[in-house]
């Protein structure tokens, strides 16, 4: 279970980009959705340690990790797949892996979670993590990591972006199999209402803080009504439209 209390981030110029977010995840599957700009990979990223909330506290089951680094909270179990995927050059795909999961894995393993995410791994494994990959395959070797990994909290941003070129129904199954799967908790950010629908609970973040925060029947409706039309709403309806 994870806890933010009253997490605040200000930046240098003491521009307030969170304030007063109170957040209790102890459900399997939490989405994050809202407005481009609200806050919401400020927040994972708070949540990952890359960065250090300014006020407030982190608890993960019961532990204070507030002041922990990314590693020290990696170690605790919580992984993280960023917006914007880094890319390691010198790297291939099976050290990734390995990195990952902290064993040397069989190929047969790594194919079957680089599988997983649509990739043949046998094309993949001993490719370079350089400017050759994709930005689509690049964003599925780091869902694929996270999946080889099987930690406590897994933290997704946006995973549905830049893989237009992946069919976007294989993006919704690995995350239908990991709901089914998994031991953990699941934070995943999007805008996209399938991946929404799969959610326990859903927490709409505008303005730097929690706006809202249910179960999908509470908040999807609300989010798919008229009535609170905003860059949000139409980039979920945007995607009932593309289906
Ligand atoms: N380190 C930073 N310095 C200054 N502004 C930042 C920094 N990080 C994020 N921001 C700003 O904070 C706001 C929230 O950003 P972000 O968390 O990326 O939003 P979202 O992911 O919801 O689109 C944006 O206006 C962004 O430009
Ligand atoms: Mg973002």
């Amino acid at each position: 279970m994870l806890e933010l209390r009253n997490i605040g981030f200000e930046v240098e110029d003491s521009k307030e980009i969170l304030h007063d977010v109170n957040l209790t995840i102890d459900d399997r599957f939490v989405a994050i959705t809202g407005p481009n700009g609200g806050g919401k990979s400020t927040l994972a990223k708070i949540i990952a340690g890359i960065n250090t909330p300014t006020s407030g506290q982190i608890l993960l089951d019961g532990e204070d990790i507030t002041g922990l680094s990314v590693s020290e909270r990696a170690k605790k179990g919580i992984s993280y797949a960023f917006q914007q995927p880094v890319r390691f050059k010198g790297l291939r795909v099976r050290d990734l892996m390995a990195l990952a999961s902290g064993k040397k894995s069989s190929l047969a393993e790594d194919c079957e979670i680089l599988s997983e995410v649509g990739l043949c791994a046998r094309d993949y494994m001993d490719r370079e993590l350089n400017d050759s990959l994709s930005g689509g395959e690049m964003k599925r070797i780091e869902i694929a990591m996270v999946l080889a990994r099987g930690t406590k909290l897994s933290i997704f941003d946006e995973p549905e972006a830049g893989i237009d070129l992946w069919s976007f129904q294989n993006l919704i199954r690995v995350f239908e199999k990991m709901y089914e799967q998994t031991k953990g908790n699941i934070l995943i950010i999007s805008h996209q209402e399938r991946i929404l629908n799969i959610a326990d609970k859903i927490v709409y973040v505008k303005n730097g803080t929690v706006e809202k925060y249910g179960t999908r029947e509470e908040i999807l409706p609300m989010l798919l009504s008229s009535a609170d039309a905003g860059p949000q709403t139409c980039s979920v309806l945007t995607d009932k439209m593309a289906k």
